[in-house]
Parts: C-alpha cells; structure tokens; sequence
C-alpha cells in the first residue's frame, strides 16, 4: 500500500481506501463485511468511509461492530462519518441538513455507532441551502475542539462554497475545512481537475475521491445489460441506475466498451486501470473503493501497482478510450 497526506495536513491516509456505500446492511450482510473489512485491513487500507445517510445509519452500526469485532487498534485506523441527509427513515427538519443541532447530533450519532470517541474525518455531505456556511464552520469547530472530530471537510460542495468556509475559518479563528469528497473517475472529471484546481494550492485541499469506478461501470460488467446480482441489478437501485447512466446511456455505455476495450488491448483488468488513473491524479488523497465481495477489493488493489507499472503511451490511449 501507499500513504498520501491528506492535503496538507499531517494525516496519512492509504491511498485506497474502503466505503459502506449501498453494500453494509443492504447489499450485504455482516459476514461478508466483516470479510470486506479484514481484507482492506490485511492490505494495509486505513482509512473506512461511511455516512448517516447508509442504510439509515445502520452502515455505520455494522462497521462499527466488525471493527470492535477484528480489534483493529484505534491508532492505526482513520474512519470517517458524513453528516446531511439524516439516518432517520422520513427526517424531521431537525434531523438533517447543517444546522448546528443536526450537525452536533449526527456526530454523537455516528460515535455511537461507530464505536468510536472521535472520528477522524467528519464531512458536510452536500452543501445545505437552509443553513448559513458560517453556522456550520462555527459548529465543525467547536465537534474538533471538543475532541469528537480531527479533520472535517465537504463533500460535493463548490469550489466557491469552499473558499466561503475558509474565508470564515480564517477571520474568526476557527478549523477550516481541511478536505472535499467529490465523486472522481475516467466519466466524471471536471470539478476534481478544473473547478478545485485553484484550491489544491490555495488551502492545501485534500480529496477523498468516491465512485472510481462509477459504481461498477468502469468494469465492463454493463457492456451488454444489466446482470442480476449487481449493484445496478439490485431490487430498489432504479434511481441508482438513473444516477449512473445518465441520459445519454448509449453514449456513456459507448464510452466504456471502448475503455475496457483498451485495457483488454493493455492486458489488464479494468476495474484496477480505472481505479489506477485516478491514482495518478496527485491531487487525490485517497481513492475510496467499494466491493461487494473481498475478491473484488483484491483485484482492485492491484491498482497501486498498475498506477506506476504502465507508460504515457498506455495512458493516453485510456485517455483518448473515454474521450
Ligand atoms: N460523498 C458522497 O456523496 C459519496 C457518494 C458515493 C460513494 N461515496 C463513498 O465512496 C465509496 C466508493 O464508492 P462506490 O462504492 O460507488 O465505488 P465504485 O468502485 O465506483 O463501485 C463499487 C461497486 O462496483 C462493483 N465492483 C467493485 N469492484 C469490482 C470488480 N473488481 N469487479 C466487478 N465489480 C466490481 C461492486 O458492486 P456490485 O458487485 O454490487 O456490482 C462495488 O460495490 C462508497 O462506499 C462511499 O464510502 C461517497
């Protein structure tokens, strides 16, 4: 494994890391997340990802128990929650968003659940219309100085949202933001490499990066249809399958068989190349990988490797597969 430094702080976060996304208490159970779990772990992965919002907080519940249940020594581990949508089923309006109630209380949530008496990475999930920016510096503030959070962050927040939290930050005193979550892959470019450029230098912004392989797209395993047994396939995911193809489905659909047809050509896999490219990124802290079964996260590590082992020429040809 590779340690990368969140941003600029002094936080060395593997450079792939493990999120509870749609799989922890819903597409799988215990058993297999413990294995998820033990497996990131043995690989040197120190840093696990989660939310409120999984599975109404019941991802949270079963990462927290797996972690109790492996006794993984708390200083070698870095695990994070995300605060904004809620974990109730149907939230009342003090249940999500930003205030500094929900944001207070969805930390002593996520300790609960987690096991936890800090988080290490505590992010504002969405950017909350309702909410002044400067009520939530004001409440991430206080969460670290009270000890309950080390680092906090956005995620999915604009890049002139995250100047305003700095600019904040730095009048009053207070912790800024010291990291985003923004979705990252060979679909998905623009905000990590264009709109947040300016802010890698400016802040010493880190990233965690999710979806590196768009949820399973970037494998191939759509090319010819939706197989029973996967993310897209799963009972309920209908807006998931919206969220990833997109309108253009032909198109995009088009844009991945010629991928995978490069990394056929490559003579590797294309879930660890997809997840490999991002790696190359050096504005990306840590990849946040997710896996249904531990086979998946084996193939996907080999992604460290593979992010050093090709040339330019392979490179640009994955570039130019994707357009
Ligand atoms: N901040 C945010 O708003 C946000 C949003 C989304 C995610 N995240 C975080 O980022 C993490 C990663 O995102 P993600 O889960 O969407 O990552 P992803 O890598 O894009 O998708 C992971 C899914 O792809 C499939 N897969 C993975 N490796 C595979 C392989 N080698 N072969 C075949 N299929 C494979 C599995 O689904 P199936 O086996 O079920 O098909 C797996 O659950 C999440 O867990 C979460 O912590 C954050």
């Amino acid at each position: 494994m590779q340690y990368r430094r969140l941003g600029s702080s002094g936080l060395q976060l593997s450079a792939l890391s493990f999120g509870a996304w749609v799989t922890f208490a819903s597409q799988v159970g215990r058993s297999v997340a413990r294995d998820l779990i033990a497996t990131a772990w043995d690989n040197g992965i120190n840093f696990f990802d989660n939310a409120e919002g999984y599975a109404n907080g019941q991802a949270e519940s079963m990462m927290g128990d797996v972690i109790a249940d492996l006794r993984l020594p708390r200083d070698g581990y870095c695990v994070s929650s995300k605060v904004f949508f809620g974990s109730a089923s149907d939230p009342r309006p003090t249940q999500k968003g930003l205030s500094r109630k929900h944001v207070t209380d969805a930390c002593h949530g996520a300790l609960q659940r987690l096991r936890v008496d800090y988080l290490d990475l505590y992010y504002c999930h969405r950017p909350d219309p309702d909410t002044p920016i400067e009520e939530t510096v004001w409440a991430m503030d206080a969460l670290v100085r009270q000890g309950k959070v080390l680092y906090w962050g956005t995620s999915e927040w604009s890049a002139t949202q995250i100047r305003e939290a700095h600019r904040i930050a730095r009048h009053h005193h207070l912790h800024p933001p010291t990291m985003e979550q923004p979705q990252y892959n060979l679909l998905h470019r623009e905000r990590v490499e264009l709109e947040y450029a300016p802010l890698y230098a400016e802040f010493g912004l880190g990233t965690t990066t999710w979806s590196p392989l768009s949820s399973g797209l970037l494998t191939g395993k759509y090319n010819d249809g939706i197989p029973e047994q996967t993310r897209l396939g799963h009972e309920g995911h209908g807006w998931l399958k919206r969220m990833v193809l997109g309108d253009a489905e032909a198109q995009r659909l088009e844009r991945v068989r010629r991928f995978t047809a490069t990394a056929g050509r490559l003579g590797v896999a294309p879930a660890p190349l997809a997840i490999a490219w991002c790696l190359r990124n050096p504005h990306v802290s840590s990849v946040i990988l997710g896996a249904s079964h531990p086979e998946q996260l084996l193939q996907n590590l080999k992604a460290v490797e593979l992010s050093d082992g090709l040339d330019d020429a392979a490179w640009q040809q994955v570039r130019a597969a994707v357009g």
